[in-house]
Formats: structure tokens, C-alpha cells, sequence
């Protein structure tokens, strides 16, 4: 994940929570507004989860790549919320989910019935594109989750969403990395732009540079969208991980008539990609994306983006003066 640029879930608001360390304990400061900041038994176990993600930054690279990441405790709730979740996103993949998805989640084969580990998860993803993914207290600056991502390394969040309020979530969280993420890590071209985008980073230099590559990271790596014979389907993992806003960006925002969190006006827009555009232009992350950018096939996307991305910043780069 990373932040302030990420993660939407079936709805979201600006509730979100904070990592501290009081008397040399970790503590996860939630907002009042979010729906577990009353229940002590789940700010215990977020305390917990931080705490492993501190730990985790504390080591170096090379004592990361030896360890395994210590399992996240879970309640039979939370275990429930995520089956609910399952169950629930299952027939709007078959749907709205592109191929490259679909075959890659078969693979995956996350568990219906229980929240999977991070380790166990992580561990069958670097089989399949070397990619890892390693544990995170929160949202990071755009730069610390580019340069993982050039080492092939994918912070995730291992929390879940509060179980009284199991299809929203004010915060990224581990559904959003598994269920979203993961399956596309998994796929080569994917991961290729993935680790392209970190490299990319690696050669900026001014914060409005990074600004302008998060952007363009917003709109094809978290919101693309493509056509498959003609009809539109998700790539992206934030439309991926939620089943409402699946719904919602393949159906032009007839999908979500009923849902509170749509505030699309009266539709959604579908615009031709267009990167210098991209990389101004202002998103909501607590709303359902009134806008997407979408491909006219996988391949194009990924020979695009590739081809953009590689040049960015170098003397290759027509506006190389924005890109660094
Ligand atoms: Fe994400």
C-alpha cells in the first residue's frame, strides 16, 4: 500500500489510524469514527500487528529475506468477515475481472474460510514472479512503497477491516492486499510494471515529480481498466478487492444505484489514456472513482505503461523536466 494515495474499499472516509510508540509500546491510534475504536479485544490485536510490522522495519534487508513474517492473529469474526467477503466478490470477478486475474487467482488459490497468513501467501506469490510481500504498519510515503517495489517487494497491511461492518473499511487492508494485489503480483507483465515504477522512482528527485508518478500509478496500477472483445473489465487492485466498486467502474455507475457511496454524477467517465494527463489530474481516495482510464486490451496497457515508464526522467523522456 501507499499513501495518501491508496486504498478504497466497498466504501471509504476519511477515518484512518496512525502507528505510534507510547512507553516504548506500540499503539494504534484510531479515529473516532472508525468502527472498531470502541472494541478493546480488536485495537489489541491491531497493536499487535503494528507491532510486527515495526519490528519488521527495524531489520535489515538481508535479515527480511531470512525470516519468516510472523503470523498476524486473527478472531473467528474477523475469519468470518473475510469468508462474507469471499463469498460476496466471487460472482463479480467471473463478471468484471480481467483474464489475467481470473487465471492467476485460480493459482493463488486463496482460502474462502479463514484470512490467509501473509508469510503463506507471500511465499506462493515468489513462486510465480519472484515478487514478496512483506508487512507494513500503514500508509508510507510514496517513495518508501516505490522503492520496495523495486527490490520486488510489495508492503501489504495485515490488519482486516472491523467485523461489524465487514464490506467497509476506512483504511486499506489485508483484503485489499491479498484479494487485489496479489493474484495480479502474480502476472509477469505486472510485476515487470511494478518494479519499472520503483526504478522510475529510484531516478526522481523533486517531491512534484514523485507526485505526478504516484498519480499515474493511481490511475493504471490501482484503477486501470480494460477491454476484453469490447466489454470492460478491471486490472486494477482497488477496483479488484471490492466488489461494489467493481460493479460500479464496469457498469458506467449503473451497478451502484442503491449503494450511499456512490457519488458518481449521474455516471461514470471512461477516458482514452493519456499519461501527461494522468499525472495531474486529482483524485477522491474516499470515494468510488468517477473517472477511469481504460485500455483498449491488457497488452496495450502494458506496452504503453512500459514504454512510458522506462523513459521517465531519462534523456529518452520528451518532458523529462517534470519527470525528476
Ligand atoms: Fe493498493
Amino acid at each position: 500500500m501507499h499513501g495518501p494515495t491508496e486504498g478504497v474499499s466497498e466504501e471509504t472516509d476519511e477515518a484512518n489510524s496512525a502507528v505510534k510508540i507510547v512507553g516504548g509500546n506500540v499503539f494504534v491510534e484510531l479515529d473516532p469514527d472508525h468502527p472498531g475504536f470502541k472494541d478493546e479485544g480488536y485495537r489489541s490485536r491491531r497493536n499487535e500487528i503494528a507491532k510486527i510490522a515495526m519490528e519488521w522495519n527495524d531489520m535489515s534487508m538481508e535479515e527480511r529475506r531470512n525470516t519468516k513474517i510472523p503470523h498476524a492473529p486473527y478472531s473467528e469474526d474477523e475469519d468470518a468477515v473475510w469468508a462474507a467477503i469471499m463469498e460476496r466478490i466471487a460472482p463479480v470477478h467471473e463478471n468484471y475481472a480481467c483474464k489475467q486475474y481470473l487465471d492467476n487467482a485460480k493459482k493463488l488459490g486463496l482460502p474462502n474460510d479463514r484470512i490467509p497468513q501473509l508469510q503463506e501467501v507471500s511465499e506462493t506469490l515468489q513462486h510465480m514472479t519472484g515478487f514478496r510481500q512483506e508487512p507494513v504498519g500503514g500508509l508510507v510515503h510514496p517513495k518508501t512503497f516505490h522503492t520496495a517495489l523495486a527490490n520486488k517487494v510489495f508492503l501489504s497491511t495485515q490488519y482486516i477491516r472491523h467485523s461489524s461492518r465487514p464490506f467497509y473499511t476506512p483504511e486499506p487492508d489485508v483484503v485489499h492486499e491479498l484479494v487485489g494485489h496479489t493474484a495480479m503480483l502474480g502476472v509477469p507483465e505486472w510485476a515487470e510494471l511494478n518494479i519499472l515504477f520503483g526504478e522510475a522512482d529510484m531516478r526522481t528527485k523533486s517531491e512534484a515529480a514523485i507526485t505526478r508518478l504516484g498519480s499515474i500509478y493511481w490511475y493504471v496500477l490501482e484503477f486501470g481498466a480494460c477491454r476484453e472483445k469490447g466489454i470492460i473489465k478491471s486490472v486494477g487492485p482497488g477496483l479488484l478487492s471490492s466488489f461494489g466498486e467493481m460493479e460500479h467502474a464496469c457498469t458506467g455507475g449503473e451497478g451502484c444505484g442503491n449503494n450511499e457511496a456512490c457519488v458518481c454524477d449521474p455516471k461514470i467517465q471512461y477516458l482514452t489514456p493519456n499519461f501527461e494527463e494522468m499525472e495531474t489530474r486529482p483524485y477522491d481516495v474516499t470515494k468510488y472513482q468517477p473517472v477511469l482510464y481504460v485500455w483498449d486490451s491488457f497488452e496495450e496497457m502494458y506496452e504503453n505503461t512500459k514504454d512510458f515508464i522506462t523513459k521517465w526522467g531519462t534523456e529518452k523522456d520528451p518532458r523529462k523536466e517534470v519527470h525528476q
